[in-house]
């Protein structure tokens, strides 16, 4: 059926096409976030976190985490810390809702609206 191969072609590099972009779809939404939540996780950052982590994140990094740092395809941890504490950094539970933590990480996970 060597009159077949030509028509095939196209087809499989389509289907190919197509499951690249649904393999990396959800990467990309890990790391994109609405300029809007960021804004509003920045002020919520100065309100619960600045007093610690510094202004824009902003800080040494000798005793305190330098949030600048932080792995941004690591959410699960972001959130486990924040809402647990470690060591020196209180526990979040109560203080914030999990909205209001969503936001943070759009802005702690954006590197502050600088998206990598
Ligand atoms: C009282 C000071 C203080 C405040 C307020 C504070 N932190 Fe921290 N944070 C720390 C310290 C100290 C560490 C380092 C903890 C350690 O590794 O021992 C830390 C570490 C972290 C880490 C890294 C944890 C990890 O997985 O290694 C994240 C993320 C973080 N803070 C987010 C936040 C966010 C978001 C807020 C605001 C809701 C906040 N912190 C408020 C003191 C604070």
């Amino acid at each position: 059926m060597k009159w077949g191969k030509g028509l095939l072609r196209p087809v499989w590099a389509a289907a190919l096409a197509t499951a690249a972009l649904l393999v990396s779809a959800p990467a990309v939404a890990q790391t994109r976030f609405g300029p809007e939540e960021i804004t509003q996780g920045h002020a919520q950052f100065d309100r619960t976190c600045a007093q610690c982590h510094g202004r824009n994140m902003v800080n040494s990094g000798t005793t305190v985490y330098d949030l600048r740092r932080f792995p941004i395809d690591d959410p699960d941890r972001f959130f486990t810390s924040v809402s647990n504490g470690k060591g020196n950094m209180p526990s979040f539970k109560e203080a914030l809702t999990p909205e209001q933590m969503k936001l943070l990480w759009a802005y702690v996970g954006s590197r502050g609206g600088k998206e990598p």
